[in-house]
């Protein structure tokens, strides 16, 4: 990082605006009185600028008060800082300002190009400056700043030592990384209770599928048995049944030809039968010709009778009988003219006999001939009646031989359903133990795929408790630590040899409790800290301050600007000249070295001087004196 430039306005003593450079100033000497503002000047304005906060508060935090830092004369304009400097080469400005009359109170962060980049609060902003500079509050304190009455790092608590050197050395990336490793093996462990869950759940469905599958196997052997016994036997009777429908179809063919000749012969009878009309008319005939006989028979005797008579008074009808009408005795004539009459009427009786015979003789030959029709009628009647009942006879056979087939047919029919019903029973089972079987293999997709998310979550489980136990304490951090430790330990030796020529030994340890301590040795002196002068405790904080500074420019984060705030009280001429030897050396590296100090006899070793003053309660910068 790289200061440039420092201004503000109503800033603890420093009431009007001012401006101070920061950048490449060489070795500067800032000079003036208690209170002139010196330590406002170099080390406040960039702090509470970068951070929000002061030494001063830091100091005394319970008795500090934001309003505080605002000039006391000019309490109504408010105050504010602001900072430019750069960050690899690009440029920003920092503004802060509480109550002022233009900015008003807060922070903003802007890019050169004047891209406002401020978070959305001041906590945000804070955090982004920090992140943007790469050091906190208490980073920049130890590293750029020598400051005045501030817990020097001798002074910390371990804890503080450690937060210190992990902010110096972006360990707060670790302390991110142990938190996300915290996060990511919580969600694993998680994942994987999740997933132990659900292959339990899967293994148990699957084995109750299992289950049914045994059970549903042991159905489907018996179904099979049951299905093949009884398929076998009502084949059996299948066969045997279309057997006897086969051999009762040549019989019922047989019967319908039968049938059909009966039939012929039926219709035929019908045809020579006489209707009953004809019949009656017949039967009317015959009794007509029966009564005509008798009559006839009858009249024939009593012509045969009559001509008897005749023939008798004919031939003794002698003169003197008795006329039959007169009664009174005949003449020979006129017996001879009546027997002329009787014979006449013999004759006459003999032909009517003749002729009633002939007659009778027709209609016997008639009633004969209607006996022998009505004799053939009863005959044909007879054989129609006889092909009707063979027909009769035939269709009985074959309705009973039909009847036979359709109960044979329905039989078929109800073993092939049977039949079907055998396999269905079966295709059941086989159907039931597919879905198990569909489902059990989408249970073992699934319990495959749990199987595996849960060796990858067990692998995450495991590779998250690598990086936690590598991010923990005794990790990564601590390898950190130790590697910071060497590296400033070297730096020790090499400050306690510029600053003390080698009078004073000072390195960090991490010691039997793991804790990080100095561990002091004052040649022909005190082999400790707390037994050393307050020179030697000088230098040592000096020794251990730079060499903190080295580790911060090792990290990238070099400041272009080291400040030295009364240093040289408790150092005694030697020393003196040697430190200020080293920061002539320093000062080349980085651009900007400042020292305050009372100490205006130094002035002829500086590049610059710089005198603040404080009149009337109000700070000014005073040029080079
Ligand atoms: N709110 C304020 N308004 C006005 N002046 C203030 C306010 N707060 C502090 N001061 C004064 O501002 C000055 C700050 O002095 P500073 O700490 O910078 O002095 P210094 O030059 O470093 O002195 P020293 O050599 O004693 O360290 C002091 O005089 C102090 O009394
Ligand atoms: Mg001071």
């Amino acid at each position: 990082m790289r200061l440039d430039h420092v201004r503000g306005e109503g800033f603890l003593s420093f009431r009007d605006k001012f401006e101070q450079k920061l950048a490449d100033l060489g070795l500067v000497l800032v000079i003036g009185d208690n209170g002139a503002g010196k330590s406002a000047l170099f080390i406040e304005s960039i702090l509470w600028a970068f951070f929000g906060e002061t030494i001063r508060e830091k100091v005394n935090p319970a008795e500090w008060k934001a309003d505080k830092i605002i000039n006391l004369s000019a309490l109504k304009k408010g105050c504010y800082i602001a900072v430019k400097f750069a960050v690899s080469g690009k440029g920003y400005e920092i503004l802060r300002a509480r109550k002022h009359h233009e900015h008003g109170s807060g922070v903003s962060l802007r890019e050169d190009s004047g891209q406002d980049i401020s978070g959305e609060s001041i906590r945000e902003t804070n955090a982004k400056i920090e992140t943007l500079i790469g050091m906190n509050f208490e980073a920049f304190t130890h590293s750029a700043i020598f400051a005045q009455n501030f817990k020097r790092f001798t002074q910390c608590t371990d804890a503080e030592r450690r937060a210190i050197l992990e902010e110096f050395q972006q360990g707060q990336v670790f302390t991110e990384a142990r938190k996300r490793a915290t996060d990511g093996h919580l969600k694993a462990q998680e994942k994987k209770y999740e997933l132990l869950g659900q292959v339990d759940v899967h293994e148990g469905v699957i084995s109750e599928l299992d289950r049914q599958l045994a059970g549903l196997n042991s159905k489907l052997t018996d179904r099979q048995y049951h299905f093949e016994k009884e398929t076998e036997e009502h084949e059996d009777k299948v066969k045997r049944t279309r057997q006897n429908i086969k051999e009762a179809m040549p019989e019922i063919i047989a019967l319908n030809a039968k049938m059909t000749d009966a039939e012929r012969r039926v219709i035929h009878a019908k045809t020579i039968v006489m209707s009953p009309d004809q019949r009656a008319a017949k039967v009317d005939d015959r009794a007509n010709a029966k009564a005509q006989i008798q009559q006839y028979t009858l009249a024939i005797n009593d012509a045969d009778v009559a001509v008897r008579g005749l023939k008798k008074r004919h031939d003794h009808f002698t003169p003197g009988d008795a006329c039959v009408e007169c009664l009174r005795g005949m003449t020979g004539g006129e017996v001879t003219a009546y027997k002329k009459l009787i014979k006449i009427q013999i004759v006459s009786q003999q032909d009517f006999g003749k002729e009633r015979r002939e007659r009778l003789k027709e209609i016997r030959t008639l009633l004969s001939g209607i006996e022998n029709t009505l004799k053939h009628d009863d005959a044909h009647r007879e054989s129609y009646l006889t092909f009707q009942r063979e027909w009769a006879e035939f269709e009985r056979k074959r309705d009973k031989l039909e009847s036979e087939i359709e109960i044979l047919q329905e039989r078929l029919k109800s073993l092939s359903a049977h039949g079907k019903q055998l396999r269905q029973r079966v295709d059941e089972v086989e159907e039931q133990i597919a879905s198990v079987i569909l489902s059990k293999n989408g249970n073992i997709g699934i319990l495959k795929r749990a199987r595996k998310n849960l060796t990858a979550a067990l692998r995450r489980v495991d590779m998250h408790d690598f990086w936690l136990k590598g991010f923990g304490t005794y990790g990564v951090k601590e390898f950190m630590f130790k590697q910071a430790l060497g590296f400033i330990n070297e730096r020790l030796i090499y400050f306690a040899d510029c600053i003390t020529a080698g009078e004073i030994s000072v390195q960090l340890e991490i010691n039997a409790k793991g804790k990080i301590e100095p561990v002091v040795v004052i040649y022909g002196g005190a082999d400790s800290y707390i037994g050393a002068s307050g020179g030697q405790e000088k230098r040592v904080d000096l020794c251990i301050s730079l060499a903190l500074q080295s580790l911060v420019e090792a990290g990238s984060q070099k400041c272009n600007i080291a400040v030295f705030d009364e240093f040289d009280g408790a150092l005694d001429q030697a020393g003196l000249y040697m430190f200020i030897e080293f920061l002539k050396k320093e000062a080349e590296k980085k651009g900007s070295v400042v020292v305050m100090t009372h100490n205006t006899d130094l002035k002829i070793q500086f590049d610059a001087v710089k005198k603040i003053q404080h009149q009337d309660g109000v700070s000014k910068i005073e040029s080079g004196i």
